[in-house]
């Protein structure tokens, strides 16, 4: 943790959720990069989009950073990846990528969060749940006990995992999806939005 004033990576509504948080704790938000080069220039809630990301110089010395690169999931994959090779992107220039933790957040003891977890207004974590590494927990999102999610997963609003459950990285559990007490889910998967899985998931499938 550092008093450093926040950019966030990404311009869209990823990146406007946790700049919600942000101001929401009252940190300094100094600017977003987009990475969509037409939106330079805008704003999101009042803080400016000041540059492209990976276009624009950024000094450790003065700001943090925290991805703000959001996914969409479809039947070709979970969309996670490009996530991923942002915080990748930033560590090789000696950047972490900072975690978000909204203050209304139901975090129990003995809980476990790696470096750069994202989790997001009303979202319930268990005692023995574990979060890998930029991972997201969204909104009202619930994690139950001894759950394991793996690196740069995404945990949609609204999902449960129930008790014991493990998710891969790189896996993407859909809104309001229910996964069933002691499920795996492997690396790289999509569960619908919605779907209640009650059997184990390989890696790279697709759940609807
Ligand atoms: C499963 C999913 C990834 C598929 O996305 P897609 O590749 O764009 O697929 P499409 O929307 O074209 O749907 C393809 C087919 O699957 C069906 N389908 C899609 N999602 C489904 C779901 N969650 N449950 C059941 N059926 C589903 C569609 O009805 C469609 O059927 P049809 O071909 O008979 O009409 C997507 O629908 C989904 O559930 N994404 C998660 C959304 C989410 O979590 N959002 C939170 C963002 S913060």
């Amino acid at each position: 943790m550092t008093d450093l004033p926040y950019i966030i990576i990404g311009s869209g509504g990823h990146a406007r959720v946790i700049l919600g948080v942000l101001r929401l704790m009252g940190e300094e938000v100094r600017g977003l990069l987009t990475l969509d080069v037409k939106r330079v220039g805008d704003d999101l809630l009042g803080v400016p989009i000041i540059g492209t990301d990976g276009k624009f110089s950024l000094d450790r010395a003065e700001v943090q950073i925290i991805n703000g690169v959001g996914n969409r999931a479809s039947r070709e994959g979970s969309g996670l990846r490009m996530r991923a090779e942002v915080t990748a992107r930033y560590e090789a220039e000696g950047f972490t990528c900072a975690s978000v933790i909204a203050p209304n957040a139901n975090i129990m003891p003995e809980v476990t969060l790696a470096t750069g977890v994202q989790i997001m207004a009303g979202a319930t974590l268990q005692p023995g749940a574990s979060v890998g590494a930029q991972s997201i927990i969204n909104t009202n999102a619930t994690v139950d006990h001894d759950v394991t999610i793996g690196e740069h997963s995404h945990i949609a609003p609204g999902a449960i995992l129930c008790g014991g459950v493990t998710v891969g990285a790189l896996t993407h559990v859909g809104a309001g999806a229910v996964i069933i007490q002691g499920i795996t889910i492997g690396r790289n998967c999509v569960i619908g939005a919605g779907v209640t899985v009650r059997k184990d998931v390989p890696d790279g499938k697709v759940i609807t």
